[in-house]
């Protein structure tokens, strides 16, 4: 199945599900108040790299410019597949012979706050991920050429910043560098989302 989350997002998400409730919180207002460069503290929480590979392709949400181009974008481009409302299509989670056809909803009962942004870069640019098994088919159409790399960026930051503030902050600790941590995390109040094991489990089980 095209879309099972990568193996390696997944340890460190419910690593970090397992930080005591206070800690966590200590390292995710590290993480949030120190942006792109989270201290030792918080990269010793939740078990990354302390000093982690740049990300080529991150797709910034707290920019209100970007944001509406991608609006547009997204209108033009993505929103008779997965809805205007970000909806995604009709039964799109039934797991029959459709199963993979349906395009998935990006709101947040959808699971593309369950990837990197370099993932949903290379997703809309090639209509794949990275590890998806390249004999089977995909029926998201690759935008590669139809969208330059600025457009792609743009549309994922529309789709991110539709998201709940604990879905985007979940989301951020899948980039290297824990890279577009929202800006305002550290001021408002928020829940994480219920880990990805479900999803996972999910995912494996429809993969054919
Ligand atoms: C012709 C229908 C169609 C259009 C148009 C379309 N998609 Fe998709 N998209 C799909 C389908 C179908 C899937 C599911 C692919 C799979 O499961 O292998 C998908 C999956 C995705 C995913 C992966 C989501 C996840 O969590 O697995 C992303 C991200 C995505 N599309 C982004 C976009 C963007 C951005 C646009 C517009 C620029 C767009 N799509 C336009 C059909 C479409």
């Amino acid at each position: 199945m095209a879309n099972v989350p990568n193996q390696a997002q997944c340890p460190m998400t419910i690593r970090i599900f397992f930080v005591p409730a206070r800690a966590l919180g200590a390292s995710i207002l590290i993480v949030a108040m120190t942006g792109a460069a989270p201290g030792a503290a918080a990269s010793r929480d939740a078990g990354v790299d302390a000093s982690p590979p740049p990300v080529a392709h991150l797709a910034n949400a707290d920019d209100p410019v970007k944001v509406e181009a991608g609006k547009l974008i997204y209108a033009q481009r993505c929103s008779s597949c997965h809805g205007k409302r970000l909806q995604g299509q009709p039964l799109w989670q039934l797991e029959d012979q459709y199963f993979g056809r349906r395009a998935p909803a990006h709101d947040e009962s959808g699971h593309t706050w369950e990837h990197s942004d370099e993932e949903l870069f290379h997703i809309t640019r090639y209509g794949r991920f990275t590890t998806a098994d390249p004999t089977i088919p995909t029926y998201m159409p690759a935008f590669d050429g139809v969208l330059d790399d600025e457009q792609i960026l743009e549309v994922t930051a529309f789709i991110k910043a539709r998201w709940p503030l604990g879905l985007r902050i979940s989301q951020a600790l899948l980039n290297p560098g824990y890279a577009g941590m929202p800006a305002h995390a550290q001021n408002e109040d928020w829940t994480f989302p219920p880990t990805c094991v479900t999803s996972v489990q999910r995912w494996r089980l429809g993969s054919r």
